[in-house]
């Protein structure tokens, strides 16, 4: 039961990393040092994906309403992420990690977008893992904004209105071409989603875990894998039909 079936892994993992500031303030510091800590379990996180052959991993990195905290922490985030991405590309590249983006990402600053793009476009061709930064991201923002894309595209009658359907509305949001997630983590203890990925995880498993997000490690990660593991997906059927498949 403590093992892992690699023939069961998950194909995407998402992930809302919390708690850097309680940390920090555990640990007598600034909020600023809990994010820096951060990166650590990022890196782990991606290692330990890269490891079991994970094909996505989405990290919710910074909200739409993250914006609301203080200028100091926004902009250490901001240029934390510029050199971040800046002195992990080389990494990327050499793990065959692909790197992409999704949210607001024409609204984030100048800096961040170049560097963003400069690993996206020098990692593009990368087979292995999907790490997928989520960025000035709400899913309420994307939902919004498909709609918008779409309104267009009936304006302009390329489409007609009784042809909006679900796959139209997918390839209209911002994590086109990428699966649902089959499990989403969210440590720190707090039981929300915080306008994260709402229309993907219709049918995502759900795991809560205390751990604060600098605590979180490679096993960390694999006791979420076993514990999904260990669930009974019914997409609304019964559980009797799940089993004679
Ligand atoms: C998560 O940790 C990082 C971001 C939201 C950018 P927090 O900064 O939210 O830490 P807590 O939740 O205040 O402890
Ligand atoms: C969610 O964490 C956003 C990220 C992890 C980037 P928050 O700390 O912003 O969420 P709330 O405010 O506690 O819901
Ligand atoms: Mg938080």
């Amino acid at each position: 039961m403590n093992q892992i079936d690699k023939n069961k892994l998950p194909n995407h993992i998402a992930i809302i990393m919390d708690g850097n500031g309680r940390w920090a303030k555990e640990h007598g510091k600034q909020r600023t040092f809990g994010h820096r800590n951060g990166v650590i379990s990022v890196r782990e996180v991606v290692e330990g994906a890269a490891e079991l052959q994970i094909k996505y991993l989405t990290l919710y990195a910074f909200s739409t309403e993250n914006w609301n905290r203080p200028k100091l922490e926004v902009n250490t985030l901001m240029t934390l992420l510029v050199s971040t991405i800046n002195k992990e590309t080389k990494t990327l590249i050499k793990n065959n990690v692909r790197l992409l983006a999704i949210g607001d990402i024409e609204n984030l600053p100048s800096k961040v977008q170049k560097e963003l793009k400069g690993a996206i476009d020098k990692t593009a061709k990368n087979t292995g893992l999907a790490l997928v930064l989520a960025l000035n991201y709400s899913a309420r923002w994307e939902i919004i904004n498909a709609l918008k894309k779409i309104s267009v595209k009936v304006e302009n009658q390329e489409i007609a209105a009784k042809n909006v359907d679900e796959n139209l509305f997918i390839e209209n949001l911002t994590t086109f071409n990428i699966p649902d997630p089959e499990l989403l983590i969210r440590t720190s203890g707090e039981y929300r989603i915080s306008n994260f990925l709402l229309w993907q995880i219709a049918y995502t498993e759900l795991y809560f875990t205390n751990k604060l997000w600098p605590e979180f490690r490679k096993d960390d990660l694999k006791e979420a894998i076993i514990n999904f593991q260990n669930r009974e997906r019914r997409f609304g059927k019964t559980s009797e039909q799940i089993q004679t498949i």
